[in-house]
């Protein structure tokens, strides 16, 4: 199989990098602390941001990436070239965020990025999720 990944130039990949810096500020982290911010670019060049919303019971958290992808497809958008993830160290998304993204975008490539700016990943999601599933597998 083939991991066909999406280039993107510097000016596309800091507009995405800038706006998962801006949506991690609304992240609600009152128990972890550890905020994360997403956002996916879109083939029409929008972009949907998404952070993490922590609940008292914790397993009703919401992953940042599973907010941005649940924002698009809510609003009728479920294509997506790239994603960037922000958070303090570079963290890597989970497995649940990993799997509902390539439900809509197995090709997407992935940015995951500090809050300096430093790059920690910049790949495929087939590479982060080998063999996901898919109902309508190639
Ligand atoms: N978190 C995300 O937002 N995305 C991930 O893929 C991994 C974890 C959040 C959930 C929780 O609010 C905090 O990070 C610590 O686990």
């Amino acid at each position: 199989m083939t991991i066909s990944t999406i280039q993107l130039n510097d000016t596309q990949r800091q507009q995405l990098i800038e706006a998962a810096r801006k949506v991690r500020e609304n992240a609600y982290v009152p128990f972890s602390h550890y905020q994360v911010g997403a956002a996916l670019l879109t083939p029409d060049g929008d972009i949907f941001t998404g952070c993490n919303v922590e609940n008292s019971a914790y397993g009703s958290t919401i992953c940042a990436e599973r907010t941005a992808v649940v924002k698009a497809v809510s609003e009728g958008v479920r294509q997506f070239t790239a994603g960037a993830v922000m958070t303090r160290d570079g963290g890597s998304p989970c497995g649940a965020c990993r799997q509902v993204m390539f439900e809509f975008a197995p090709d997407m490539l992935v940015i995951l990025v500090d809050e300096a700016g430093k790059i920690h990943y910049e790949g495929s999601l087939r590479e982060l999720l080998p063999l996901g599933f898919r109902l309508d597998q190639e």
